[in-house]
């Protein structure tokens, strides 16, 4: 298993398709897969050709579809299928579906499949709010998460017919994001998706903070979010329950993941002060701005006002510094810890550092890692530029500033190394 890919790019999918109207979604999501170069095989239920034909998937993944058992038998499809696949992403599932999955069917090439494979599966669920919420859903969910399976959570929104509630297929971004997350993932013996943090809840900082300026202008930085985001999907596929502080991020809320937007630093430090007592661990993603508007212009900053001579004179902004969160965070926990004993959070800072004339940017780094004193800080040397990039090499270093890993590739592949490194420093489970 240790060869399999770790990334979309060159891995083969075996994507299956449930009888919902959803299906229409899964064309986006099968072209999304190949368009990052994966090997895409289409395999529907038989009931989800009525609302998508196979032409569709043929033309999709470029391969030709089955859907039964007794298609290419002297091929033996239903069990090459599921040997050769490297993640199985099944979406949209019905409540029927989940059942059959769950009792370990094999009624059609699909289930078949899903029987056989030993790859990280992602389930995406749609159907209506009353069967999403029924016993025997649920508790077939419960259980599939049990064996390894990322059973996303539906999103909330307006679903077929009048009815609205939680039971939409998510969309097609997330789940390629959460494919993501399954296949970079650690595994178990079975191959499934390694749970181990079942039971733990993370707050994530994701974003850049704006600071405004008056009503109209703003201090801001080139944080995307994605580095924030991997980690969600991949805390999310390895069990945590995952709360999300999102400053000025333009993506989809990861499936199952409790967003909490945000716009300032200051609404962060707040947000964060709020929660961090509540979760096993605090992971400061974000990009903060240090520094913020001495006073925010509550008119907008006119230039005729500044320049009444008609001469070129600019303002001068006077600014402030913010409140360090991370800094404040490991403070915070300790003098918690003095008064109650509890451990309080562990607790990861990021550090993008170009190197000056005096240090080099693994020096400024190592040099951080001590002065913030979070258990780990995960070190990126931006010198050649990283921003709203793909790809990330990055060192884990501890709160002597002392390496104790290294992870590169996508961001996805430094999310799964950062939550690895992370396991031994959570609080014990009370
Ligand atoms: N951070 C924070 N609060 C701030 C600024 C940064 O919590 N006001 C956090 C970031 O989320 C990140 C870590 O501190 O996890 C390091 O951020 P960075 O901007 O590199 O550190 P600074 O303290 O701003 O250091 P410097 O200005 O020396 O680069």
């Amino acid at each position: 298993m240790s060869s399999a890919p770790r990334t979309l790019a060159g891995a083969r999918i075996l994507v299956g398709v449930g009888g919902g109207i959803a299906a229409y979604k899964t064309a986006h999501l099968v072209r999304g897969l190949v368009g990052e170069g994966a090997d895409v095989r289409v395999v529907p239920t038989v009931s989800s050709l009525e609302f998508v034909g196979a032409a569709t998937w043929e033309a999709l993944s470029h391969h030709p579809v089955l859907t039964s058992v007794f298609e290419d038998v002297e091929e033996v499809a239903h069990v090459r299928f599921g040997q050769q696949a490297d993640l199985v992403v099944i979406a949209p599932a019905t409540a029927d579906l989940l059942a059959r999955l769950r009792m370990g069917r094999a009624d059609d090439l699909l289930t078949a499949s899903a029987l056989v494979t030993r790859a990280p599966v992602v389930v995406a669920p749609a159907m209506h709010t009353e069967m999403w919420e029924h016993p025997s859903t649920l508790e077939n969910v419960a259980v599939l998460r049990e064996r390894g399976v990322t059973v996303l959570e539906p999103a909330v929104g307006r679903l077929t017919g009048p009815d609205s509630g939680p039971g939409r297929l998510p969309e097609p971004s997330a789940i390629l994001d959460a494919a993501r997350a399954a296949i970079a993932a650690p595994r178990d013996e079975r191959g499934a998706v390694r749970r181990d943090l079942v039971g733990r809840e993370l707050l994530i900082t994701a974003g850049g903070t704006r600071e405004e300026l008056d009503p109209v202008r703003f201090l801001a930085n080139h944080s995307s979010g994605r580095q924030g985001w991997a980690l969600a999907h991949a805390a999310l596929a390895r069990g945590a329950r995952v709360r999300l502080a999102a400053a000025n991020v333009d993506l989809e809320t990861p499936p199952g993941a409790r967003r909490l937007d945000v716009g300032s630093a200051a609404e962060l430090a707040e947000l964060v002060a709020a929660h961090r007592r509540e979760v096993d661990a605090l992971i400061m993603a974000a990009a903060v701005a240090d520094f913020t508007a001495a006073e925010r212009a509550t008119a907008k900053i006119k230039k005729d006002e500044i320049a009444g001579d008609g001469s070129d004179a600019v303002p001068a902004i006077a600014l402030r510094r913010t409140q360090d969160i991370l800094r404040h965070s490991v403070l915070d926990r300790a003098a918690h810890h003095a008064e109650t004993g509890e451990a309080g959070p562990a607790i990861v800072g990021f550090a993008a550092e170009t190197g000056g004339e005096d240090a080099s940017a693994l020096e400024l780094g190592r040099a951080k890692a001590r002065r913030k004193g979070a258990d780990l800080l995960v070190f990126n040397d931006i010198t050649s530029g990283v921003f709203g990039a793909a790809d990330n090499a990055v060192r884990i270093l501890d709160h002597d500033g002392e390496e104790i890993a290294r992870a590169e590739g996508t961001k996805t592949l430094v999310a799964h190394a950062v939550l690895d490194a992370l396991l031994p420093s959570l609080p014990e489970v009370s």
